[in-house]
């Protein structure tokens, strides 16, 4: 394979990660010092037209069609919840907890959030989200208390039946099942505690109103506390190069520090900003089983954080015959490198010094991975460029408050590319965007088989063609349409529960 790149430095002793596609990576440098002078094409930073008729709705309530609970004192008890995972299905886990809450006219207690060894955050809710707010904002639609009356304390939850897991309720259960398995236990108990519960509410079937209400809780009611507020918008100021405007989006994220003027050296009203979710650190490059170009160093060093940290996955690589990383690739099951995603926007028309603000944690491969792309885009920026030292040291320790910097920074972003529309973050980012953006805020995401039948010719295709092909690719995905049924309103919130369309 002829597409390696040897670089003679290298960092801590080891060798740098060489980068795939060399060949398109110049005929990308030559393109964007050529279109320099070049107007942008025209719709880059636009969504299509009739995006502008769906506008957020989810905040109107109607209960009268369907009772009034909110009101009375009376429950049928208390729900718990337990979330695993990272920030994203914490939020997931919380809108479809008050979800069920509703539906069993049950009161909740304020969401917990289970310690993953993942992602090494100690944070509860409060620590995140502004808790008296939710609790309020919500208070017309379910009652939430901050704790488990004192005389429910004392119970032994798994004696009495009460500890439900993955194993009661299955994967995107419907609401019947809570009614004909939960109930039951709220009403004889007055306690269920959900264990680990994350995505165990279908998207479809579910009453309208409750579904409404799942988008209220996930677009209205959280709101990240002061102290993530105020280093977002200082990030989002950083990046326009003036205030954030106040706008339904940036109060939802921001609150009163949006508008807010933060003195700033630089103001430019026209400076408009790009975010990149580029989902490559080591976790996910190891559990892909993908290949980088980075020859026996890169096998092996992937072979021995798979043996750490997904020893199944080790196990089953010996006993089964898995597809080969070259078939891998071939079915755009491999997260994209950074060069492929700098490849990506080039050919999309995207400016050489173009703003890039590039979201995540540690890139696989580091700085000298990054250069692929910083070639090509000299003005990237992090949370960590952006933010001093002393700014970010608040933050340092917890995964979930910077994954929410990085989530106000996405949502703001004047076009956001994802590089795994698989992703938690990137769906929920891309949901926030339609929502709140009046058909201005588009998001990129390619899809990534078709990318892949691109890229396996990296070393023949003409540049034109490339260009070509991947407009084409990602034109497709711009489209305007209604969720299909079943899939998820956090990503894809355009549906008449939580989005009004107002031509008809
Ligand atoms: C429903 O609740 C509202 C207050 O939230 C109250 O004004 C109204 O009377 C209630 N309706 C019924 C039918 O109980
Ligand atoms: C919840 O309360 C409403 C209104 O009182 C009632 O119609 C519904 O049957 C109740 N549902 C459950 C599961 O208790
Ligand atoms: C889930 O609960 C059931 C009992 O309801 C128990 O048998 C099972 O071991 C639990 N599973 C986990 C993963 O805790
Ligand atoms: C604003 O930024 C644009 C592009 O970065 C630049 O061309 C323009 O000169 C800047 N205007 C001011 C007033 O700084
Ligand atoms: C972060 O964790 C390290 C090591 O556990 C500790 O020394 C440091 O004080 C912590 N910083 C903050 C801001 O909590
Ligand atoms: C680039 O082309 C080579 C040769 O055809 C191929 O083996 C390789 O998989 C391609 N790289 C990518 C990232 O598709
Ligand atoms: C938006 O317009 C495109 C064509 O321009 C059409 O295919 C699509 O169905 C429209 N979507 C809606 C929701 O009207």
């Amino acid at each position: 394979m002829g597409f390696h790149e040897e670089v003679n430095a290298t960092e801590k002793g080891k060798r740098p990660h060489p980068v795939m596609l060399t060949h398109l990576l110049a005929l990308a440098a030559h393109a964007l010092a050529e279109a320099d002078n070049r107007p942008e094409p025209k719709d880059l930073w636009k969504e299509p037209i009739n995006a502008t008729l769906w506008k957020p709705c989810s905040d109107q309530r109607d209960w009268k069609a369907s009772g009034n609970i909110s009101s009375s004192e009376e429950t049928n008890g208390y729900i718990i919840i337990s979330a695993n995972g990272g920030i994203n299905q914490q939020r997931v886990a919380i809108c479809n907890a008050v979800t069920i809450s509703r539906l069993l006219n049950a009161t909740l207690v304020i969401p917990k959030f289970l310690y993953s060894n993942v992602w090494l955050d100690k944070s509860q809710f409060r620590d995140i989200y502004q808790e008296d707010y939710f609790i309020k904002y919500l208070k017309p639609d379910i009652r939430i208390v901050k704790e488990l009356p004192l005389e429910l304390q004392s119970l032994d939850l798994e004696a009495i039946g009460s500890l439900v897991n993955d194993t009661d309720v299955m994967k995107e259960a419907k609401p019947s099942i809570y009614v004909k398995k939960i109930l039951p236990i709220l009403l004889k108990n007055r306690v269920v505690h959900f264990v680990g519960f994350g995505n165990r509410l279908s998207f479809d079937p579910i009453p309208f109103q409750l579904q409404r209400l799942r988008c209220r809780c996930n677009f209205h009611a959280l709101r990240f506390v002061h102290k993530i507020q105020e280093t977002g918008a200082l990030l989002v100021e950083r990046l326009h190069g003036h205030m954030p405007h106040l706008s339904p989006l940036q109060d939802n994220l921001l609150g009163h520090f949006a508008g807010k003027s933060i003195p700033s050296g630089n103001r430019n009203e026209s400076s408009k900003y790009l975010a990149v979710h580029l989902r490559f650190e080591i976790d996910m490059v190891a559990y892909s089983m993908c290949y980088f170009g980075g020859g026996k160093d890169e096998e092996e060093e992937l072979e021995m954080y798979r043996q750490i940290h997904f020893p199944a996955l080790t196990e089953i690589k010996r006993t089964t015959k898995l597809p080969s990383a070259a078939f891998l690739r071939s079915e755009g099951k491999c997260p994209l490198a950074p060069e492929e995603a700098a490849l990506m926007l080039a050919a999309i028309g995207f400016k050489r010094r173009t703003s890039i603000y590039i979201a995540g944690a540690e890139i696989y491969g580091g700085r000298h991975r990054m250069a692929a792309i910083s070639r090509l885009y000299p003005a990237i920026v992090t949370k960590e460029t952006l933010l001093s030292p002393s700014e970010l040291e608040p933050f340092r320790n917890f995964s979930s408050q910077l994954a929410a910097l990085d989530f106000i920074a996405c949502a703001s972003a004047d076009a956001f590319a994802m590089t795994d529309p698989g992703s938690q973050f990137s769906s929920l980012v891309q949901g926030y965007r339609m929502y709140y953006g009046g058909g201005d805020l588009p998001t990129l995401r390619p899809n990534k088989r078709r990318l892949a039948s691109i890229l396996v010719k990296n070393v023949t295709i003409e540049w034109k063609e490339f260009e070509t092909r991947v407009n084409k690719l990602i034109q497709q995905t711009k489209q305007v349409h209604e969720r299909p049924i079943a899939r998820s309103i956090f990503r894809h919130p355009r549906c008449p529960e939580c989005m009004c369309r107002t031509d008809n």
